[in-house]
């Protein structure tokens, strides 16, 4: 079966891979890039577990074609926030409790990075409306949106 050149920043990073026209950035990400923090909780866009940024956008990889993040930059949940310098966000869902099995963590933390570009200072139902496409089965989401609204209002002061 014929394969195409990828090329793409992910993180910053320059990287290429050999794709097939009909493979999603999902499988990509994972399989070809190494970005295992990209987690795939359904692979069929209804939990967002796979949410990355793309050219600052977000996006369920699994519904997304490789070959449509060809020449753009990827941003998954590393490269918004390092160990040694986490984002206000990563922060703030550890002070709050915000994560329990951390599964659909990376997405939420992709979402809710996504909502604080576009809305600064969101409130509860916009910071609800931010993470819709997000599924959590651990935490009830209210930790997760106060963590959300608490990173928002540090960034502000
Ligand atoms: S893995 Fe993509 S939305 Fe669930
Ligand atoms: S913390 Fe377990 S799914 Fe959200």
């Amino acid at each position: 079966m014929a394969t195409y050149k990828l090329e793409l920043k992910l993180n910053g990073e320059k990287l290429s891979a050999q794709v097939l026209a009909h493979e999603n950035l999902l499988s990509v990400m994972r399989n070809k890039l190494g970005a295992k923090e990209v987690k795939n909780g359904c692979n069929k866009g209804d939990c967002g577990a796979c949410a990355v940024l793309l050219d600052g956008k977000a996006v369920n990889a699994c519904l997304t074609l490789a070959l449509q993040a060809n020449g753009k930059e990827v941003t998954t949940v590393k490269g918004i926030g390092t160990e040694d310098q986490p984002h206000p966000l990563q922060e703030s869902f550890v002070r709050h409790g915000a994560i329990q099995c951390g599964f659909c963590t990376p997405g939420m933390i992709v979402s809710s990075k996504a909502l604080l570009d576009t809305i600064p200072n969101p409130d509860r139902r916009q910071i609800r409306e931010g993470i819709s496409g997000n599924l959590c089965r651990c935490t009830g989401y209210n930790k997760i949106v106060e963590a959300i609204e608490d990173a928002a209002l540090k960034r502000k002061s």
